[in-house]
């Protein structure tokens, strides 16, 4: 076998490997389903997580994980994760994206993780980030972050050959987001409000028939950010970030995280700029993958693997003996 057969081989199995580790976490999350404990859910989504992460043959890094290491004893920004042996990798992970929808069992709560080579991923500090997002098939740089709500939707609309009213946007219900959603409605576009969860947001972008969601507009957490645009990389689609402080506590982040230009607008492939796997595994039902259940004795889960590189996307269901 020459040596890029090896890699290639080795990337195959690595892949197989990570939705393993989404399945882990969705499975013991939702243990937890409608049981209106976020943090029992959190660290059941984690420790599972970090079990199926260490059996992996990588020497990987967490660069978007559960926070800085002070304020997260597990899957910190930082740790070193896998057996220690294999590729330099970077992971980007959040073990159970949708903890108050998991609590509450309302939909599309995922268990997310990506992998890609070192130094390849933005190491987003835990602050907000304004993000805009569309599905594949718009020219590149069609609509833009600096643009207004409003011009966005029209230079949309115009490409997609409809009328405003015929676009649907995903925003956050956030009070923050007050003028965004009325200026939104003054268009003619329809919203969907999602009460958490934006990497399932913006990945409804790369789906638009199924999810009936052509945008995603509005400001969530930047680690989702990098979750969302290693999704859209293999999927197709387009986002922009930018990062939003608030406070000296968060710019201080940044700088800690390695980044100097505080107003920088990020596109997809600048926050995620090589390769990447990624996988996502539903613990609650969503539109876009099927939550954790129990079927007669067993229990089975639905993952997106997804591999930027090849374009690939595998929709995986794995069935446990549910004893
Ligand atoms: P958790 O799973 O950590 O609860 O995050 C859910 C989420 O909705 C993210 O999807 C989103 O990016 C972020 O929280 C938004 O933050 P906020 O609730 O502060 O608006």
């Amino acid at each position: 076998m020459g040596k890029d057969t090896e890699i290639e081989f080795m990337d195959r199995m690595l892949s197989l490997g990570l939705a393993r580790v989404s399945e882990a976490a969705a499975i013991a999350a939702a243990k937890l389903i409608g049981r209106g404990d976020e943090k029992a859910a959190d660290q059941a989504a984690v420790d599972a997580m970090r079990t199926q992460l260490n059996l992996l043959e990588i020497k990987g890094t967490v660069v978007i994980g559960e926070g800085e290491r002070d304020e997260a004893p597990m899957l910190y920004i930082g740790e070193e994760v896998g057996s220690g042996e294999g590729p330099e990798v970077d992971i980007a992970l959040d073990p159970l994206e949708g903890t108050t929808l998991t609590a509450k069992a309302m939909p599309n709560a995922l268990a997310v993780i990506a992998m890609a080579p070192r130094n390849t991923m933005l190491h987003a500090p835990d602050v907000y980030m304004d993000k805009l997002a569309i599905g594949p098939g718009y020219p590149d740089g069609m609509i833009d972050l600096d643009m207004s709500p409003t011009e966005r939707i029209q230079t949309f609309a115009k490409h997609k050959g409809s009328p405003p009213e015929h676009v649907t946007v995903c925003i956050l219900e956030r009070p923050r987001h007050a003028e965004l959603i009325s200026e939104v409605r003054a268009t003619g576009a329809s919203i969907k409000l999602i009460t958490d969860g934006d990497v399932a947001g913006v990945m409804h972008c790369a789906e638009p028939d199924i999810t009936g969601i052509d945008m995603y507009m509005g400001s969530g957490g930047a680690p989702e950010g990098v979750l969302a645009a290693a999704a859209l990389k293999c999927m197709g689609g387009q986002i922009q970030g930018r990062l939003l402080f608030r406070n000296d506590d968060e710019r201080n982040r940044a700088s800690k995280a390695g980044i100097t230009d505080f107003d920088a607008k990020y596109s997809r492939d600048e926050m995620v700029s090589a390769d990447v796997i990624f996988a996502a595994t539903g613990v609650t039902d969503g539109s876009i993958l099927r939550g954790a259940r129990r079927i007669g004795g067993w229990l089975e889960t639905e993952t997106l693997l997804m591999r930027s590189r090849t374009g690939s996307v595998r929709r995986m269901i794995y069935r446990q003996n549910n004893h």
